[in-house]
């Protein structure tokens, strides 16, 4: 099981430590699920200092897909990489929507970030309006095949994807755990490598998503905001 913080824009440095100092103790001892937290970028360095040889990664939001160059307000997955970040998310919805990222962007982020050595959490999933014209597996597919051109086999080890239906981030709207479940075998149908469910998870309902076959983890956003519920979250994944 693995359960990552996506903390999105929130938590400066200050707020971070505190949250991590919390976060370490609270979770010392917890095995069976591997935790990661993504902090925004000033917050990282903060991060990955206090729990460095804890069993929690450091997660980025996001990376450009060059080493370096004339990109300016980007971030160099090998950056991330120097300073102790062990990957990065890519593809977020909210990035694909308030952004201009594409499928092709988002494959060229992912390649960089593998080339560099970190891990991936890649995010897939369709809209409201996709879902309801009966698009959810065209989209999710398209979006997997994007991402699949520049995934080498031996970088497989280091990519999971998330399937986060749009309509179900941050609105209180979770998928269904037999939605979740039907998404995620589609995926692994395409890409055998772990998926993470995510969209209003929350304690109490990660249980029932978290015991279906198909989900080996969640990608949660609010709820990963307070270490109370982020905490029980990760422990109910050691439940499931
Ligand atoms: P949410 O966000 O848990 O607040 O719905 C999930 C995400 O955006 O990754």
């Amino acid at each position: 099981m693995l359960i990552a913080g996506n903390w999105k824009m929130y938590k400066g440095p200050v707020e971070a430590r505190e949250f991590c100092a919390r976060l370490r103790a609270r979770l010392f001892g917890l095995e069976g699920v591997d935790v990661i937290v993504c902090p925004p970028y000033p917050s990282l360095h903060d991060c990955c200092g206090i729990l460095a040889n804890t069993e929690i990664a450091v997660f980025a939001q996001n990376a450009h897909w060059a080493k370096e160059g004339p990109y300016t307000g980007e971030v160099s997955p090998w950056m991330l990489k120097d300073m102790g970040v062990g990957g990065t998310l890519v593809a977020h919805s909210e990035r694909r929507q308030m952004f201009g990222e594409t499928d092709e962007s988002s494959a060229l982020r992912i390649e960089g970030s593998l080339d560099a050595g970190l891990h991936v959490i890649a995010c897939v999933g369709e809209t409201e309006t996709e879902r309801e014209a009966g698009e959810t597996e065209n989209v999710v597919v398209r979006q997997l095949t994007a991402i699949k051109t520049v995934v080498a086999d031996e970088n497989l080890e280091r990519l999971a994807i998330a399937y986060e239906p749009v309509w179900a981030i941050g609105t209180g709207r979770t998928a269904t755990p037999e939605q979740a479940e039907e998404a995620h075998k589609l995926i692994k149908a395409h890409l055998d490598v772990p998926v993470l469910y995510g969209g209003s998870v929350k304690p109490d309902n990660a249980e029932a998503l978290l015991s279906m076959r198909h989900v080996d983890g969640a990608l949660v956003g609010g709820a990963s905001l307070e270490v109370d519920s982020f905490a029980a979250i990760c422990e109910a994944a050691v439940r499931s």
